[in-house]
């Protein structure tokens, strides 16, 4: 890769190069003075080069590189010599030589930067890092990540085009589409008073896609939302978002999984699969057998309802849940039987932080009798339960009781994240990617009081579910489909409602009226009328996918130039206000809070 300033990058010397004259281009990574010889650690993202200036045989050189400092920007040039023996350094790719300098050119110096680049300091503010944000990305480690995640993006493009998909761009600035999220909106110069907003995602524009005719797109598409940011969320994130036509359930799953495996085995080839083809589970299961949507399958410690086991026992806590038609949830930790308070009352406030209103917990004796505040009520039933959670001597029973039994399940679900991370079941390395399916069409919004999409409006239902739509709405699924990892969603999609009447069904439900649905929905709804094929998709996250490929637990670990929790830019500083004049010009006016 060499350029004017460069014949070789600073990775890419051996000992085949001894005996060529070389230029080098680069950061100085370290420098360490030996009286008239001085060595520097030269590096670019490439890698790091020993390079040598001595007083006695080039003493220009070695005067010009005499202010040089780390993170200065030089130039050098020379000849590549064995280094001697006893001093190669086998952890670096270009260990084996060095660069006998005799010309040093400084070509930028650098103030001293507010944080090493040249190792990893433990506990560094991230928001020095943001702010530095140019200086942060300069550190090896993260450079890594940025190489990763393009390799990642090529691999994901090399692979959707072999299985003859079309790359086609969709706009920034639309019409709203929801995704259940806030919009970004964007003020119209031109319309004073009307806005566009930012795209949730390209959704309706990938379903119109389809009724062009285009049977197989895909995008690695900027997605908008305001949302409550997480570590797996921020307000702008990336999406692989795909669209086929002709397409089932089946045909959707079968084409991302195809993909998505040989992109793994691309990019992390160190990294097993944990199962090929990926485990299908339904929604229902995954709840009740994780207590969770988007289930960690590298471990078991699966959930067990304990309902029937526990019945007749005398305990309100177990009974008044299971009378109003709840659940009792059970996990076994092996060998945790000895935890201390503490450990204990850790669980009881990860479990109520989920929404668990307490959380039992019964230690098996030796004797196979029961420890714990709870064991009095359960005095005799000790052999069902024991039988029902597989629990032996030594082991941990956690129980969570709640008359929703989702609830139940789900906060247990979370305690049993943390005793896979205290066990050390969560292997490390090993990608359990998992489809969940058959979700719910309807969400009860206790709030709106109407029936709400539990994934978007546009998925349709289970084809022997439809007749059920106005009935009984709860119950109808639909054909909707997570891919999750690890524990996280990765990704998520449907098959399309591709005709007008159903849709307009669908919405009617969700407590449209026919006026906000063609004002909403206008373009859609139309399209529909004009020959729509049967089509179906999805998006999986490009920023979750990269996070979880470099084993990190947030992806602004992975994004170039992140906002922080609070949505912020601290390196551009944004949001910032606008000059008056701007927001005249867009007949804008800001009211003071009072
Ligand atoms: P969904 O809303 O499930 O589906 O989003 C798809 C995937 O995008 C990722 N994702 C995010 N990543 C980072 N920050 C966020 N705020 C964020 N929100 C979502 C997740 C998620 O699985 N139009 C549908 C897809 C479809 O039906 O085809 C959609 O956007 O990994
Ligand atoms: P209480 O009588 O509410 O103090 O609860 C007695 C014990 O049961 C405490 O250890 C609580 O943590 C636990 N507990 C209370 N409610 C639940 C529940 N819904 N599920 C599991 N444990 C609970």
């Amino acid at each position: 890769m060499s350029t004017s300033f460069r014949t070789h990058t600073c990775g890419e010397l051996r000992s085949e190069h001894v005996g060529e004259r070389v230029t080098l281009a680069g950061w100085v990574h370290r420098r360490r003075d030996h009286g008239h010889l001085a060595f520097f650690d030269l590096r670019d993202r490439h890698g790091i080069t020993q390079v040598v200036t001595n007083a006695d045989d080039a003493p220009d050189a070695h005067a010009a590189a005499e202010p040089a400092r780390n993170e200065w920007v030089i130039q050098v040039s020379g000849v590549v010599r064995a280094r001697p023996d006893g001093t190669t350094n086998a952890e670096l790719d270009t260990g084996a030589i060095e660069v006998a300098v005799d010309g040093f050119e400084v070509l930028n110096p650098s103030k001293v930067p507010p944080f090493y680049i040249n190792e990893e300091q433990p506990g560094l503010d991230e928001s020095l890092r943001l702010k530095h944000r140019y200086l942060d990305l300069r550190r090896p480690p993260m450079q890594q990540r940025m190489l990763m995640r393009s390799k990642l993006a090529s691999a994901i493009r090399r692979s959707l085009e072999d299985e003859g998909f079309v790359e086609i761009e969709t706009p920034t600035l639309i019409r709203s589409t929801p995704e259940g999220a806030r919009d970004f909106v964007v003020p119209s110069r031109l319309r004073p008073g009307e806005f566009y907003a930012l795209p949730q995602s390209p959704q309706q524009l990938k379903q119109l896609l389809m009724v062009a005719g285009y049977d197989r797109y895909f995008q690695l598409a900027h997605a908008y939302r305001d949302e409550d940011l997480r570590g797996d969320r921020q307000p702008e994130h990336t999406q692989v978002d795909i669209e086929m036509s002709f397409v089932t359930e089946e045909d959707v799953i079968s084409t991302v999984e195809r993909v998505v495996t040989r992109v793994a085995k691309e990019v992390v080839p160190e990294r097993p699969i944990l199962h090929e083809p990926f485990p299908r589970l339904s929604y229902a299961d995954a709840m009740s057998r994780y207590g969770s949507d988007k289930p960690d399958i590298r471990f078991g410690m699966e959930l067990t309802e304990i309902s029937d086991a526990v019945r007749e026992v005398d305990f309100r806590v177990f009974s008044e849940p299971i009378a109003a038609g709840g659940a009792v949830y059970a996990i076994t930790a092996p060998g945790c039987g000895d935890y201390s308070r503490k450990q204990l009352d850790e669980l009881i406030d990860l479990a109520k932080r989920h929404g668990a209103k307490g959380l039992v917990h019964l230690a098996v004796q030796a004797d196979g009798a029961l420890h714990g505040p709870a064991a009095k009520f359960l005095e005799g039933h000790e052999a069902g339960l024991l039988a029902a959670t597989g629990a032996s001597a030594g082991d941990l029973v956690l129980v969570v009781a709640d008359a929703d039994r989702h609830a139940a399940a789900e906060a247990l679900g979370h305690v049993r994240l943390e005793m896979g991370d205290r066990l050390g079941l969560r292997q490390p390395g090993v990608l359990g990617y998992v489809w969940v399916h058959n979700f719910p069409m309807f969400t009860w919004d206790k709030d709106g009081q109407r029936w709400d999409a539990t994934h978007n409006p546009f998925s349709a239902p289970v084809p022997e579910d439809v007749d059920r739509m106005e009935s009984d709405p709860g119950s109808v699924r639909a054909q909707q489909y997570d891919l999750a990892l690890n524990g996280w969603e990765a990704g998520g999609g449907s098959v399309r409602i591709h005709q007008r009447p159903l849709l307009e069904k669908a919405f009617a439900l969700m407590g449209h009226t026919v006026d906000g649905m063609r004002d909403e929905f206008g373009a859609l709804l139309d399209a529909l009328e004009y020959g729509a094929p049967p089509h179906g998709g999805i998006a999986i996250g490009l920023d979750r996918w990269a996070a979880l490929y470099a084993e990190v637990d947030n992806i602004r670990e992975v994004m170039a130039f992140p906002k922080t929790q609070s949505g912020t830019d601290l390196m551009m500083d944004a949001p910032s206000p606008i000059a008056p004049k701007q927001l005249e010009e867009l007949r804008l006016r800001v009211v003071e809070d009072d």
